[in-house]
């Protein structure tokens, strides 16, 4: 199964990235996963969204072709980083590549809370205001003080937090059968 991973935050050294890194890395027997680049996506604009830019028509078609989407969001300001919200902008429009498209959600912050206010407003994005995706609920994933439970290398550490995240992956999997 086609995962394309879509990350909230472009900055080198993310642990929203890491995270992403080490979900690709830990399940790769189960999934195929691409982790997206969103630094190269353009702003969203609308007097462009019939004549696309060539990086936004590869960033569609890779979600196109993923059989479920995995976000994985910072929080910033409460809620989604603009990187995120231009990307779903993009989504949004024209070829409507989400609809139906199986969506799960993790999120990393220092703070306590783990996204958990950004992640309430994507799923509302996600599922009801705008693309149309079906999320996986009941299995949401919040590392709050990340950077005690990760390494330098973005190898989580933290024992409690990987065995929640295999009983995740393994929900998943089974979740999104029903959409291939
Ligand atoms: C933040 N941060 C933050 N954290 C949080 O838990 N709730 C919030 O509302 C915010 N707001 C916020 C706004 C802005 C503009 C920045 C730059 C940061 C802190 C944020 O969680 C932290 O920087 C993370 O490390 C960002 O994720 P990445 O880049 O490490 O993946």
């Amino acid at each position: 199964m086609k995962v394309a991973v879509i990350v909230g935050s472009v900055r080198k050294e993310s642990f929203n990235r890491k995270l992403a890194e080490y979900v690709k890395n830990r399940y790769a027997d189960r999934f195929e996963i691409e982790i997206l680049d969103l630094s190269v996506l353009p702003l969203y604009n609308q007097d462009i969204e019939n004549d696309m830019p060539p990086e936004i028509v590869e960033f569609k078609n890779k979600v196109k072709e993923a059989d479920s989407v995995l976000w994985v969001t910072p929080e910033y300001n409460s809620t989604i980083p603009g990187v995120l919200g231009n990307a779903i902008d993009w989504l949004s429009r024209v070829d409507k590549v989400m609809i139906g498209k199986p969506s799960w959600i993790m999120g990393a912050s220092m703070g306590n809370l783990g996204t958990v206010k950004a992640q309430m407003h994507l799923r509302d994005i996600l599922f009801a205001a705008g693309l149309q995706s079906p999320v996986l609920i009941g299995n949401d994933v919040y590392i709050g003080a990340v950077h005690t439970k990760m390494d330098a290398e973005g190898n989580l550490t933290d024992e409690a937090t990987i065995a929640y995240l295999d009983i995740v992956v393994a929900n998943f999997e089974k979740w999104v059968e029903k959409f291939l």
